[in-house]
């Protein structure tokens, strides 16, 4: 792959390293290096990743069945094999989409998000999610999506990038204010409580860089993120867990995931 202009393929990213662990092919060689780095030292994390993703399609689709339309997806990362679009498009072409992503990489990629069913929409706005009220009130995302009616709230695997300086909770809950009832939040997140102790502490250790740096939760921080949502069945698991058998069975979970409906 030829580095996009203004692009420097030689410092890793965490995009990218996401991406080759998802099995994608926009990454750098030093990418590719730091992202083996930290498989060799803590196996499950490339299954944990295409859990995830495979955990955002069930989700998606799970959703759009019961109804839903519409769908902002903070935190997109490098478009990947079942988008939320295509996803959602799949089941429900009139389906309507956001994706927010404040890295320049996720831009150069944005054709692959803006593609649409002629009856759905998707738009692509490049914006921080710690900025809420910027995001509500951007043109595109009001154009796009009907805020009187239910909007499936996505933060997959997002959370993790916003340190407890940023308040996590208080964000969700900016964002969830805007939202009617019967709207539901989407959400996973790194953890270290379902591994063991010796598993946690080489899982921090291959994770200094900067490109790999996250926070992980425990189980009662992340469920503190559904406040004002009631837990669909099976409620906070094992992100290979949500409504399906997992993909890789025998791997080490990495990820909770949990899907509410507002009250
Ligand atoms: C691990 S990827 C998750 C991608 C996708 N949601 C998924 O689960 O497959 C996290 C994404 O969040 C984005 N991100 C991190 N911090 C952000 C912020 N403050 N504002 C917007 N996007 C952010 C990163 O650029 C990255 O693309």
């Amino acid at each position: 792959m030829t580095a996009p202009h203004g692009i420097n393929p030689n410092i890793p990213h965490s995009a990218r390293v996401y991406d080759y662990w998802l099995g994608g092919k926009d990454n750098f060689e030093a990418d590719r290096q730091v992202a083996e780095q930290v498989i060799a030292a803590v196996p499950g994390v490339r299954e944990s990743a295409r859990n995830n993703r495979a955990f955002l399609g069930r989700a998606v689709r799970h959703l759009t069945r019961l109804g839903v339309r519409q769908f902002l997806d903070l935190g997109t990362g490098i478009p990947s094999q079942g988008n939320t679009h295509e996803v959602a498009q799949a089941e429900a072409p009139d389906a309507r989409v956001v994706y927010v992503d404040n890295d320049p990489i996720v831009m150069t990629h944005a054709r692959a998000l803006l593609t649409s069913t002629p009856e759905g929409r998707t738009a692509y706005i490049e914006a921080d999610v710690r900025d809420p009220q910027l995001v509500l009130d951007h043109p595109e995302v009001r154009e796009t999506l009907d805020f009187t009616r239910p909007v499936a709230l996505m933060m997959v695997a997002i959370l993790m990038h916003i340190s407890d300086d940023d308040d996590p909770a208080g964000l969700v809950k900016a964002y969830a204010q805007s939202l009617p009832g019967g709207s539901y939040l989407v959400l996973s997140h790194l953890t270290l409580d379902l591994v063991a102790e010796e598993m946690a502490e080489r899982y921090l250790s291959a994770t200094r860089h900067q490109a790999l740096r996250r926070t992980p939760r425990s189980a009662e921080q992340i469920a503190r993120y559904f406040e004002g949502f009631d837990l669909v069945e099976p409620g906070l698991v094992g992100v290979s867990e949500w409504h399906d058998a997992p993909l890789f069975p025998d791997s080490a979970t990495w990820m909770y995931a949990g899907v509410g409906r507002k009250r």
